[in-house]
């Protein structure tokens, strides 16, 4: 198994789970190291009982992670090819980079590959959530909780910057969970003038301090247009993804300009992916590396975990391939319901 791309809560309680059910049907379950670099240079680690012992409610991953991306690599495919030959078939753990090569390995080479959805931005096509989400969540509203106090000391309006490259399903839950004032997404733009003229209104009320979340993937809008994806680092990965980041500040900045309010920001940056998986994500990752394990012991491959309604079942790797999961509508309504 491999965990790749950007690592999230959970992983390792997915690698336990997985190791755990492989040993149980007498298979030998091996790690590979740094996501499908690993598979390009053949990084290998055995897993049994004693390597997985203990890391559960450890976040991170214990097989290191990275964005490799072997179609990008010169005689990548092909090295991966080679490293297949030592395995009967590979468990691949991560969000729409690394599933995507695991779904294309699988229809263009026939590789056996099973795939288990993981990201804090929960936007992978053909899972109801991946786990990862709800530590994210917890932790962006324990910092709306904190921020929350301090704006209302000082009158000040207080802009939150969370993950979300292209879904908003990371701010506007942390926003209805953390009674968020302003909530702003890439799926329904609003812009910097409609958030101010909100701000305005909660003063007007009385109410001299304000709460704006925004995801990372927002543009900067205003009634003239949206901008450019704030980045702090346009280069693109091997994905063919900027580094994103930056846009609360944008965001803070115009807001103070046109209402006169104080404005801070706050990034929450990779602080949302770190530390312990919360117990719910701690169980969706156990029921999730139990089905993979279970799904190569019987050599069930294309397919992966996936959460639909309350259970966890396999599904083509290929409904995860190509699109995202957005936030819907109804969903968004939910904190716009107390927008300003
Ligand atoms: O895709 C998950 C994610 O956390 C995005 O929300 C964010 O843009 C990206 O990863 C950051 O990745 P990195 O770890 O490379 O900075």
């Amino acid at each position: 198994m491999l965990t790749g791309g950007g690592d999230c809560p959970g992983l390792n309680a997915v690698i336990r789970a997985a190791t755990r059910r492989l040993v149980d049907g007498g298979a030998e379950p091996v790690g590979v190291l740094r996501g499908w670099r690993g598979m390009v240079e053949g990084l290998f680690r055995p897993l049994d009982l004693a390597a997985v012992s203990g890391i559960l409610p450890r976040g991170g991953t214990i097989l290191h992670t990275s964005r490799t991306n072997p179609f990008s690599v010169e005689g990548g495919v092909e090295a991966v090819r080679r490293s297949f030959e030592q395995l009967d078939g590979l468990i691949a753990i991560g969000g729409e980079d690394t599933l995507g090569v695991a779904g294309r390995l699988h229809d263009e080479f026939g590789l056996p590959v099973i795939g288990v959805p993981k990201t804090i931005d929960n936007d992978i096509a053909g899972t109801d959530r991946t786990f990862g989400f709800d530590t994210a969540v917890s932790i962006a509203t324990e910092a709306i909780d904190r921020l929350h106090t301090t704006a209302e000391s000082h009158d000040r309006v207080m802009v939150v910057e969370v993950m979300g490259r292209h879904a908003g399903w990371l701010a506007v839950t942390s926003g209805i969970a953390g009674g968020a004032d302003v909530v702003l997404i890439p799926e329904f733009p609003l812009t910097v003038e409609r958030c101010a003229e909100l701000i305005r209104a909660r003063h007007s009320r009385g109410k001299d301090f304000s709460i704006v979340v925004v995801s990372e993937g927002w543009p900067l809008t205003h009634e003239a247009g949206a901008g450019e994806i704030a980045t702090t680092n346009a280069e693109l990965d091997a994905f063919g993804h900027a580094r994103l980041g930056g846009v609360g500040q944008q965001l803070a900045d115009a807001l103070e300009q046109i209402t006169g309010f104080e404005t801070r920001v706050t990034t929450l940056g990779h602080l949302q992916r770190g530390g312990t998986p919360t117990a719910y994500d701690r169980v969706l990752a156990t029921r999730y590396g139990l089905l993979a394990g279970e799904l190569a012991l019987t050599k069930r491959f294309g397919l992966m975990t996936a959460l639909r309604g309350d259970d966890v079942v396999p599904a083509p790797l290929s409904d995860a391939a190509g699109k995202l999961r957005t936030v819907p509508r109804s969903y968004y309504a939910l904190a716009e319901a107390f927008f300003g």
